[in-house]
């Protein structure tokens, strides 16, 4: 990599301003409904808040309580807010964390030394389904535990027999989600839970991505089922204040259902000669910011706020999963409950459509396994419903009249398809990863 210097001189408030501004020019337009992930986007009235709340706190740290009691309480009262709406009783805790991935790294570090702890196992494992997100693999990958892939069925929901099939004498975690990422349906959360309580082992549900949507399409009248702490045998939970939350990035809940299983994530160290050291989750340092503007997200919102966003962002979802169906050749996978679905078809090639609509403006995110695309609904959506239908329509048809996919990413999905060796897909993936850093 070619050196940068830094630069010998000063740049003035207003230029360095106005470099970034220009930089900020070039990325997505998740404003005007364009990106299906990423994002999610409660219009200018929020945003402004968030943008308050955030500074306001921008330079604490939730690293010291002592030094920031604000902090403290924030964060206390945000994890009691989350007991509360995940139907916890009064023993429910946890901690906030910088996002749904350190979340779940730190279920899965407290799964391992509860393990240990109090059962003895050396070599844990958890069993997860496949559609489970990979932070749970970045978990096994940090933590050393071993993590079991189950199949889902027909309907993309984890197989309980399948499950049952692979907790063994080293298992100390099992692991739902609601909803999960790839085709938004919620695992089989109540049999999960009830496996787990029979095996007296723990059992996760990672609600990072449905955790501030289910409860309200729950309260709207909708099909949801019981996903949280109301049913028996769940012992944590993870929920994103930054997705369905609309809380500013870096915020997300880890809950346990007892402060004894919260003690397994703590970490401590008394012989620093810096001092005595407890940091309760990942990171060291903790963005005052988030915690701050999560507080005030919950706040401006309350119950009712919440509600009604999610009326709005089901009733479009609604019209998404309608218009798709109705399109010839496409279909929907399973039946999603709230505001996250997946699409693909028996006839044409997924990955080429989502081509086809990239050139028309459309960001969305490619599934494997089987091939798809993905949509996430937030308020940004509800005005793009209609163009993007027509475009899909259009982009469908063009494919099945035999119309050469635009240039895009299809052809290197289908080409890590057909790799059978993992090493090669990986090293390939790294590459990717290691391009990304070139300055320029
Ligand atoms: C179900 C689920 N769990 C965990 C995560 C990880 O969240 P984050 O990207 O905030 O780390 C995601 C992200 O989309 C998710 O959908």
């Amino acid at each position: 990599m070619p050196l940068l210097p830094l630069p010998k001189h000063r740049t003035s408030r207003e230029d360095v301003v106005r470099a970034l501004k220009a930089r900020h020019s070039e990325d997505a337009n998740w404003r005007e409904g364009r990106t299906f992930s990423l994002v999610y986007y409660a219009g200018e009235d929020v945003k402004r808040l968030l943008e308050e709340a955030y500074t306001e706190f921008m330079s604490e740290n939730g690293l010291s309580p002592l030094a920031f009691p604000s902090l403290r309480k924030f964060e206390a009262e945000v994890l009691a807010m989350c007991a509360s709406i995940f139907n916890g009783d009064a023993n429910v805790c946890g901690t906030m964390t910088s996002g749904g991935t350190e979340s779940v790294l730190m279920a899965v570090k407290t799964a391992r030394e509860w393990a240990k702890n109090e059962r003895g196992i050396e070599r844990p494992e958890m069993v997860v389904p496949i559609s489970v997100h990979p932070a749970f693999e970045k978990a096994a990958h940090y933590f050393g535990v071993k993590a079991v892939h189950v199949p889902c069925g027909a309907d993309f929901k984890v197989d309980v027999n399948a499950m049952r099939a692979a907790v063994g004498s080293n298992t100390a975690l099992v692991v739902g989600s609601a909803v999960a990422y790839p085709q938004g349906v919620v695992d089989p959360i109540a049999q999960i839970a009830a496996l787990a309580k029979e095996k007296g082992i723990l059992c996760h549900v990672d609600a990072c991505l449905g955790g501030f949507i289910l409860p309200w399409a729950k309260k709207l009248g909708r099909d949801v089922p019981a996903f949280d702490f109301s049913v028996d045998g769940v012992t944590s939970m993870s929920a994103d204040l930054h997705k369905y939350g609309f809380a500013a990035k870096g915020a997300s809940a880890v809950l346990y259902k007892n402060a004894e299983l919260r003690r397994h994530q703590f970490f401590t160290y008394a012989d620093w000669p810096g001092g005595m050291y407890a940091s309760p989750s990942m990171t060291g340092t903790r963005p005052g910011g988030a915690i701050a503007a999560a507080w005030a997200a919950l706040h401006h919102f309350g119950e009712e706020g919440y509600v009604e966003q999610a009326k709005g962002m089901l009733a479009t979802t609604d019209t998404f999963v309608n218009g798709i169906k109705s399109i010839p050749g496409l279909k929907v996978f399973g039946d999603p409950p709230a505001t996250v679905v997946g699409f693909g078809s028996d006839t044409l090639n997924a990955w080429e459509l989502g081509d086809a609509m990239e050139a028309r403006g459309w960001k969305l995110d490619r599934l494997n396994k089987p091939a798809g695309l993905h949509i996430m609904v937030t308020p940004a959506h509800a005005r793009v419903v209609e163009p993007f239908l027509r475009d899909l329509r259009e982009c469908a048809a063009g494919l099945t009249a035999g119309q050469p996919p635009p240039e895009g990413s299809a052809a290197m999905y289908g080409m890590l398809g057909a790799v059978t060796d993992a090493k090669q897909i990986d090293s390939f993936v790294k590459d990717f990863l290691d391009g990304l850093y070139e300055v320029g």
